[in-house]
């Protein structure tokens, strides 16, 4: 006896695959049927893959930002809403986090191990996705720095995203090992790459009607090209906003928008009336900031509306992002902004609205993308079946039981960290990590000196960006309150600001001043890629007079540091322990772990470390509230959460099943 039940489910999968007894091809079968003769091409009007019609519809996704264990799962929920496309840019910070030091997934990292393109690309393809590669080296994002590598800073006059050769000569060091990683999974040599970006939305870098620097598109263009890479080549920018601009004649345009899609899709055809049309970046969501709301981006009503327009123009479109993830570390990129408080920096959720939430949930969005792409789409493939979403458990609260000092902290940073600065300089410029000076977290402006009963400290200049004042060991600066903080002592927005240190114990006091890179900025003109970070513009005073002889220690909080620490005391609760301090706490799970949130609002600022993996920051101001854990960060058997807290611990850790991305 056959079961029923056996019967009807083969039933119902045949009927998905096939239409009239045919069974439906896949991608890759059907644009590659009869062997591959050509890859990508811009016809007048439309698109053609191998000699046949294709509409992309792609989905921005960053294999940097989510767990790998997670990768194929997230692709497979892409194609399942009819995308045939993905697009991916590529993170230089991270692939080369020290000059001549690459890491493509191998290397001995805090994120090596989301670092594995080239896996990523051919997990991509087993998925049945095209992919556009964006190796900037540029790649805005909301990333640090746009993906430069802080190091590069260390050259004081140099100008990033030009063709000045201090930057070009980096790149192309860079690129060479990129392109190398990748060139043999191009769609012409039997690959899932389609086309590759030239640069990214440099229009959008300088004043508008500035000359841009063409020779450093052109420079970009040969070095694929001396690379290996044959497929098509194209720019992205905002038409309407800044015309061809950032193009490099003679290669395909594409448009970046969230509204008015045909304002600037009727921009793009006068520009170029022989291409077909495509949103490279079909804005699906939005990102949040700090002391921000969480906005949400597009509502799913004007998706759908902006969603429809672009289909209306036979276009090719990109959601950018179609699954967003999560900005580990100290990896958050931030804005300026022309009023006060001129810096934003955004939160280490990078949810952004998009259809797929930062869990990999499908969302509303995703119903409506899968529903318009379905009606659009005359090529009729092989469509897998959605997952079905993770479970998420929130994990019983969990006892903070172990805590070590300020002090605890500082003496175990490496020596041959801790260097001798005559003054302040920005922690780039530091003599240390072989020459490439500290590139992330917090840097300690020491200085040993009899503190009268009360002090006034000066910072003289701009503190990039944050900081908090500690004397022998004990935190002095106030948990900020909402914005109006940013108006006081500790932030960007003030210079030569003061602070009054009071009740310093008479005799030798150690004085730090502890100063936190909050993420440099990703987007903007040559002036805002000034990125230097930590106290460099002027001296520290107090009363008056310049403190010189100082010492620098970083706190970069790397994995391998964090899992390193010793002397962990036992933890009490009702202590009210203030930071910057380190809390421990250890817990087993004797079932196979599942996705869960932290719910960080009992706690102030600082980060947060899964097994020592960095998960991001987390800052009471919000939005953000939780933290998204993946499953695979966890372990059946014993984990370790350390949190690293600037001003008060809280007693326990709390979970989630829900994320809590915003509080209006
Ligand atoms: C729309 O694009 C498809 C796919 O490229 C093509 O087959 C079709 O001819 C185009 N239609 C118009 C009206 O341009
Ligand atoms: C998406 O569509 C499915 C199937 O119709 C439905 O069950 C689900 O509730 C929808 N999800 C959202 C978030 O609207
Ligand atoms: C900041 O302090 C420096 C050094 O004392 C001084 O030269 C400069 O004029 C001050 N700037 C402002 C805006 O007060
Ligand atoms: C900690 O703070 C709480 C709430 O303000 C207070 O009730 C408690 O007495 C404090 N504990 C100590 C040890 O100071």
């Amino acid at each position: 006896m056959i079961d029923v039940k056996i019967l009807l489910v083969l039933g119902c999968l045949l009927c998905a695959v096939c239409i009239e007894g045919q069974v439906l091809p896949t991608v890759y079968e059907y644009y590659t049927e009869g062997g591959i003769n050509s890859g990508l091409e811009a016809l007048p009007g439309q698109f053609k893959l191998n000699g046949k019609d294709i509409t992309l519809y792609s989905g921005s996704i960053h294999y940097f930002r989510m767990v790998p264990e997670y990768w194929r799962d997230r692709l497979r929920r892409m194609r399942a809403a009819g995308l045939n496309a993905i697009d991916v840019y590529a993170p230089w910070n991270l692939h080369e986090p020290r000059k001549g030091v690459f890491d493509f997934g191998n290397g001995d990292e805090d994120f090596s191990k989301v670092l594995n393109i080239r896996q990523f690309l051919q997990i991509a393809q087993e998925e049945d996705l095209l992919v556009i590669l964006r190796p900037g080296p540029y790649i805005c994002s909301e990333w640090e720095f746009g993906g430069l590598p802080s190091w590069l800073l260390r050259y004081p006059d140099i100008k990033v995203r030009t063709s000045d050769p201090v930057f070009t000569g980096h790149v192309r060091q860079y690129f060479d090992q990129l392109l190398a990683q990748v060139v043999d999974l191009q769609f012409t040599r039997g690959g899932s790459i389609i086309a590759v970006q030239i640069e990214n939305e440099y229009g959008s870098f300088g004043p508008y009607d500035e000359i841009k620097d063409r020779d450093y598109l052109a420079f970009i263009r040969d070095a694929y090209v001396q690379n290996g890479i044959n497929e098509l080549l194209l720019t992205c920018d905002s038409p309407a906003l800044v015309g061809d601009t950032g193009s490099l004649p003679g290669y395909l345009m594409t448009a970046n928008f969230d509204n008015n899609p045909a304002t600037q899709f009727d921009r793009l055809l006068e520009l170029q009336p022989d291409k077909p049309l495509m949103a490279m970046e079909f804005w699906s969501g939005w990102f949040d900031y700090w002391f921000g709301v969480h906005t949400g981006g597009l509502s799913p009503e004007n998706f759908a509306e902006h969603l429809t327009t672009i289909f209306s123009y036979n276009a090719s479109v990109n959601f950018y992002m179609f699954h967003g993830g999560s900005t580990y570390g100290f990896m958050n990129g931030a804005n300026k902004i022309p009023v006060f408080p001129g810096y934003l920096s955004d939160v280490s959720s990078y949810d952004y609205s998009a259809p797929l939430s930062e869990a990999g949930d499908y969302t509303e969005k995703y119903n409506i993308t899968k529903d318009l792409i379905a009606l659009d789409n005359e090529v009729l493939t092989l469509t897998p079946a959605q997952p079905p979403n993770n479970p998420k458990t929130a994990y019983p609260a969990l006892q903070i039981q172990q805590f070590l000092t300020y002090d605890q902290i500082i003496q175990q940073i490496p020596l041959q960290l801790k260097t001798q600065i005559p003054t302040v300089i920005n922690m780039e410029a530091l003599e240390i990590n072989d020459g490439n000076g500290q590139s992330y977290g917090l840097t300690v402006y020491r200085k040993q000196l009899d503190l009268p009963t009360l002090a006034e400290l000066q910072i003289v200049g701009h503190i990039r960006d944050v900081a908090m004042v500690v004397v022998d060991g004990v935190q002095k600066t106030k948990k900020p309150q909402g914005s109006g903080a940013l108006l006081g002592f500790g932030f960007w927005t003030n210079r030569n600001s003061t602070f009054a240190i009071e009740g310093a114990a008479a005799g030798l006091n150690t004085l730090d001043v502890v100063v936190e890179n909050w993420g440099r900025v990703n987007f903007g003109g040559p002036a805002y890629f000034e990125q230097k970070k930590g106290l460099f513009e002027g001296p520290l005073l107090v009363d008056g007079v310049e403190l010189t002889d100082l010492e620098a220690i970083p706190l970069e909080l790397k994995s391998k540091w964090i899992k390193s620490l010793t002397g962990w005391q036992a933890f009490e609760v009702n202590q009210n322990m203030t930071g910057p301090v380190l809390l421990r706490a250890t817990f087993d799970l004797s079932e196979p772990p599942q996705d869960t949130f932290l719910d960080m609002s009992a706690w102030g600022r600082g980060s947060i470390f899964v097994n020592g993996f960095h998960m991001g920051r987390f800052f009471h101001v919000g939005p953000q509230i939780t933290t998204y854990i993946p499953a695979p960060l966890l372990l059946q058997g014993t984990n370790e959460i350390i949190i690293f807290e600037h001003y008060l611990a809280a007693d326990e850790l709390t979970f989630s099943d829900v994320p809590i991305l915003g509080r209006n």
